[in-house]
């Protein structure tokens, strides 16, 4: 039969079914690596705007609107710190692949820790924009191998009808981690001698001892122990995973099927990352750019407009008390993650992009318009705005943050799941990059231009717009089948047919029929 039966939750008796919630919440413990995440990228925003940060960084400048203390940095360096994290993340996601292929998934994300540990400890030191600079690039590989290492390991320990969620856990815990971030600036961001910005710098370093002590007692991935042939470990950390005995025949069977699965693989031979370009039967190529893609088009939605700048934005546009919007902003990122979490094991991971992105473009083109067309003083244009961008961030929340990585996650076969996963990560934070980069000069256009800033939600609306199709034609139905199950679902289908060959792969499971990955469609 095919894997995870535990999962569909036949037999599982009731002690049974305990231990079963306790796998779930390994699995979903990791998702702390979020907080890792949200907190380091959201905690700049608000630390670039103390005087404390500016004065030691910046430079004296005649008090204005956006440095109301008379010290500024330009737009240039603005974008250098913003974005040079990404720099690091991206080289951080790259590295990923070898340290879950050699480290295993478990030891990879310790190590993680430990490089995000070293970059935090340079930027809580430094007094020089270099050394907070290169504090930022470590950090950022530490980020960028989390975001690698988590939900790879997510989606390789959590049974299958709920991996969905656990995995969205994940972009739970970012959403988090953003929030405190500027909990934790606004509560420090008048304090003296340098503590106003180094305190919130510095709690990251409980956020990576949390991960990293946690990580101890934590199983490694059961898939990691079999591609290295150690079958009775493999079968000690399902155990754990699962609740069952390892005699288990559930337990067995889905050994049995990762082990034919990775069998099939390994006789194509080890992987390198061109093998993620290299098209076989199975799609490799076409599910490394669906990967690819996937997250680009979820940085191009223009999310992160938004968290990295949202702070400026609504200054340059009129709209007060910035601080508080940002806040809220969070908030409703916090909030709205929940319902996709769940929504994610309800409508499925192809719909809810398609709804989502739909969702997305029509917010963003209502901003850039009622943005161009009312006055910046308007009270009710102002409302308008803010309550069409907290719409626009729901639909996000609940879509396309958590399913990007759910989906990330679980479509790559196993043999390069490891480097397609890295190249995908990679290149979210490309993307992140760019768009970090990008915008400081757009939002700090002056006062002539004071309409351009909104203007770029019609680019993001176009982007949303291209966001649906790609859902439509590129990302299939994956919602409640095993890994193994995903590969047969790309070897014989389509993403627009995947719906209703997934539910026969299904039906077949029930039924008690086998399912090989070579059955025909
Ligand atoms: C996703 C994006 C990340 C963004 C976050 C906001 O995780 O990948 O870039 O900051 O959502 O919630």
């Amino acid at each position: 039969m095919a894997g995870g039966p535990v999962a569909a939750g036949g037999g599982v008796g009731g002690s049974a079914a305990t231990s079963k919630w306790a796998g779930i919440f390994m699995s979903a413990f990791a998702a702390f690596g979020g907080i890792l995440y949200g907190y380091d990228t959201g905690t700049i925003s608000g630390i670039q705007q103390m005087p404390d940060w500016l004065k030691t960084f910046g430079h004296p400048v005649t008090p204005s609107d956006t440095f109301p203390h008379g010290y500024g940095i330009s737009s240039g360096t603005q974008s250098l710190v913003v974005s040079i994290l990404s720099a690091g993340t991206f080289v951080g996601a790259l590295i990923g692949a070898p340290a879950a292929d050699i480290l295993g998934r478990r030891w990879g994300i310790v190590f993680s820790c430990l490089v995000f540990a070293v970059g935090v400890a340079m930027q809580t030191a430094s007094t020089a924009l270099g050394l907070f600079i290169a504090g930022r690039v470590v950090a950022g590989a530490g980020v960028g191998l989390v975001s690698t290492l988590v939900p790879m390991y997510q989606s390789e320990c959590s049974p299958k009808w709920i991996r969905g969620a656990v995995v969205s856990v994940y972009q739970w815990a970012i959403t988090i981690g953003i929030l405190l971030a500027s909990i934790f600036n606004n509560a420090t961001k008048n304090r003296p001698n340098h503590s106003s910005y180094r305190i919130p710098i510095a709690i990251q370093f409980i956020w990576a001892a949390i991960l990293a002590l946690g990580m101890f007692f934590l199983p490694e991935s059961p898939r990691w122990f079999i591609k290295k042939h150690r079958d009775a470990d493999a079968a000690r950390s399902l155990s754990r995973l699962t609740g069952l005995p390892e005699d288990d025949p559930d337990c067995m069977a889905e050994l049995d099927e990762i082990r034919a699965n990775l069998a099939l693989e390994e006789e194509i031979g080890e992987s390198s990352y061109l093998d993620c370009f290299r098209n076989g039967n199975n799609k490799i190529r076409f599910r490394t750019f669906s990967g690819i893609f996937l997250q680009a088009w979820q940085q191009l939605t223009g999310i992160n407009f938004i968290f990295y700048f949202g702070t400026s934005f609504f200054t340059n546009a009129g709209i007060h008390p910035p601080f508080t919007i940002s806040i809220i902003t969070n908030v409703v990122n916090v909030v709205m993650t929940l319902p996709g979490i769940w929504g994610v094991e309800r409508f499925g991971r192809r719909r809810l992009l398609i709804i989502g992105a739909i969702g997305m473009c029509v917010c963003e083109y209502l901003v850039a318009i009622v943005g161009v067309t009312t006055d910046k003083h308007n009270l009710a244009a102002q409302r308008a705005l803010i309550s069409l961008i907290c719409f626009y961030i729901a639909f996000f929340a609940a879509t396309w943050g958590p399913i990007a990585w759910v989906v990330t996650g679980e479509i790559f076969p196993l043999n390069v799941r490891a480097k397609a996963m890295s190249l995908s990560v990679a290149s979210n934070w490309l993307w992140n990059f760019g768009i970090g980069y990008a915008t400081p000069y757009l939002v700090n256009s002056g006062p002539g231009n004071a309409n351009l800033q909104v203007k770029v939600f019609f680019i993001w609306g176009s982007t949303c717009f291209c966001c649906i199709l790609f859902a439509y034609f590129c990302i299939p139905e994956t919602k409640g089948l095993s890994l193994e199950q995903i590969d047969s679902l790309y070897e014989h289908t389509t993403p627009r047919r995947s719906v209703a060959y997934r539910r026969q792969l299904l039906a077949q499971e029930q039924s008690g029929a086998a399912v090989h990955v070579d059955d025909k469609a």
